[in-house]
């Protein structure tokens, strides 16, 4: 299968897209039975797509969609371990690195679960010797501090997490602070180094490949600082930095000491390596126990994935709602708008693992595609979005699907009463204020009672007719995370089957780098006429321009 755009499915949804033109989702929504139509839940999670401009023909067409592109047969291949990721010649095996411990998955040969475990095991001791307060830095102080240096992959998964469960953390450990550092530039190191005190710092050196010019500079910048405070270099390096890493070789030859080095392997994608060592700064947050069960909800996931018809499978219909809206709506914005601040950095997250999975404009084969692919994602906490981007979803000129995000319970935890009280009234609001925005982008005007809304003028006409998908989780705790992360992964890789590319590549950002590195050597050689010679006019005009001020400085 080369192009779905030649199935007969693909005709009659382009059909049925004609029709759903000329209807609002105002006259959908008086359906009784819509929400029971158009909502699934698993384990304590709902989705409800009964907000999105679909109809049970709808659904029944797309469902055939994904039959005849095979989403069912290139979902055993996934997670079988086959060889789907094409231009790199591997798998892509991150739901391997959430079996439960016993189980076994045979790769060429090969129980790839055993390394997996045997990863968890190196992980668990250096976790417990942090949080035991028993690592000790060269001076001999216990290590108080964690920095993660890493960039793409391996920080966006860990940071969203630790933040998402950062009051998930285990009673009677040590307190450990932990950081994030990503950007090349070296402003979020130098503020963090003013901070800290490089006797109780440890550096987690965390790269898929090890040879990340951005993780590397900070990794490089990190170890000086630990020289000039510290000396004593190769003692240093050993007691002050771990590295994560698919390569041994390179951590190695980098300085790590072998009993501080984790692995993890190169079908693994950076994108989807929270669950491998990548994960060590989630670990340390929320204790190896909290972590085994982030690992737990995902495998559950996984299993629902791989074992429930198409029909009722949660990733499958959140995935097709999305071509539905990409492929035949013609929507091709996507917000993510959770309404929980502990998710915060989710919208990041995503805006890699989508755009970067299916920005992608040649099919497995090669060939152009001639239809769109990923949206353009975006997305910011709902209640401050309200006050920020909301006007142009109510009333810009864009159509935009939205996912709303939320959990239903929160703050049971607080143990003073009033104040539990208090937050929970908040929570209560979020929630309200979130319940509000979807009905109010489907309903438009038609939300509020004709007496209320009175003569409007123009200016303050809501249209409707905005597509959004809810994703409610009974309370956010490691499991149901877990859950929702993975969900999202399978969507990904649902709608890179019906589009059939390859989401476990990204060939798009390596030209980038290395024309970056050709770029850094100009600034450095200050040679105004081979610029002009190398460069087009218009990148030798701002090099030459910089060469300039900084002589006059
Ligand atoms: O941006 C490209 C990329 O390769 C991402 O896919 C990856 O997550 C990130 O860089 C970091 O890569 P590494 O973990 O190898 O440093």
């Amino acid at each position: 299968m080369s192009r779905p755009s030649t199935l007969a499915s693909w005709y009659a949804l382009q059909q049925e897209a004609k029709q759903t033109d000329n209807r609002h989702l105002r006259d959908m929504s008086n359906d009784k039975q819509r929400f029971t139509q158009l909502s699934r839940s698993f384990n304590g999670l709902l989705l409800d797509f009964s907000k999105q401009r679909i109809e049970p023909l709808t659904l029944q067409l797309l469902l055939q969609l994904a039959e005849e592109c095979q989403l069912t047969s290139k979902i055993n291949d996934l997670l079988g371990g086959q060889p789907i990721n094409n231009s790199e010649l591997r798998p892509a095996l991150h739901t391997a690195l959430r079996l439960p411990a016993k189980a076994k998955l045979f790769v060429e040969g090969e129980d790839v679960n055993l390394a997996v475990q045997a990863s968890l095991t190196k992980m668990q001791q250096l976790v417990a010797k942090l949080q035991a307060g028993q690592w000790r830095g060269v001076t001999g102080l216990p290590i108080t501090d964690v920095v993660n240096l890493g960039v793409g992959g391996s920080d966006l998964g860990p940071l969203m997490v630790c933040h998402a469960l950062a009051g998930f953390k285990p009673e009677q450990t040590a307190p450990l602070n932990l950081h994030f550092v990503s950007t090349i530039d070296g402003s979020q190191l130098a503020e963090r180094l003013k901070k800290l005190n490089p006797a109780t710092t440890l550096f987690i050196f965390s790269s898929k490949s090890f040879s990340t010019i951005d993780t590397l500079t900070n990794a490089n910048t990190a170890r000086h600082w630990l020289i000039d405070k510290l000396g004593k270099e190769t003692l240093v390096i050993k007691q002050h930095f771990i590295g994560v890493s698919a390569s041994t070789k390179k951590m190695t030859e980098w300085g790590i000491a072998k009993e501080h080095q984790l692995i993890f392997w190169d079908w693994v994608g950076g994108r989807y390596s929270l669950w491998s060592a990548i994960g060590l700064p989630i670990a340390l947050q929320i204790g190896m126990d909290g972590f085994r069960e982030l690992l737990a909800g995902a495998h559950a996931l996984d299993v629902h994935f791989a074992n429930n018809p198409l029909a009722n499978n949660l990733p499958v219909l959140l995935a097709l709602t999305g071509i539905w809206n990409i492929n035949f709506l013609n929507i091709r914005a996507q917000a993510i708008l959770p309404y929980d601040g502990r998710l915060k950095y989710f919208p990041d997250y995503l805006t890699q693992l989508e755009m970067e999975s299916n920005g992608k404009s040649t099919t497995r084969e090669g060939e152009a595609v001639e239809y769109a692919t990923c949206p353009v994602l975006w997305g910011e906490l709902g209640p401050n979005a309200q006050h920020a981007f909301y006007q142009l979803l109510h009333q810009g000129t864009e159509a935009v699907n939205c996912d709303f995000i939320a959990p239903i319970h929160r703050y049971d935890e607080i143990k003073d009463s009033e104040t539990r009280r208090q937050f929970q009234d908040q929570h209560r609001l979020s929630l309200a204020n979130c319940f509000a925005q979807s009905r109010l982008l489907m309903l438009g005007d038609a939300a509020v009672p004709k007496s209320a809304a009175g003569e409007a003028m123009p200016h303050m006409l809501y249209r409707g007719n905005q597509p959004s998908t809810t994703l409610l989780m009974n309370e956010l705790t490691p499991y149901n995370l877990g859950q929702l992360i993975a969900l999202y992964e399978h969507k990904v890789f649902v709608q890179a089957a019906i589009w059939n590319i390859n989401p476990f590549d990204q060939w798009g950002v390596e030209l980038g780098k290395k024309i970056a590195l050709a770029t850094e050597q100009a600034l450095l050689a200050k040679d105004k006429q081979a610029i002009a010679l190398a460069f087009d006019p218009s990148t030798s005009g701002l090099l030459n321009h910089c060469l300039t001020v900084q002589k006059k400085l």
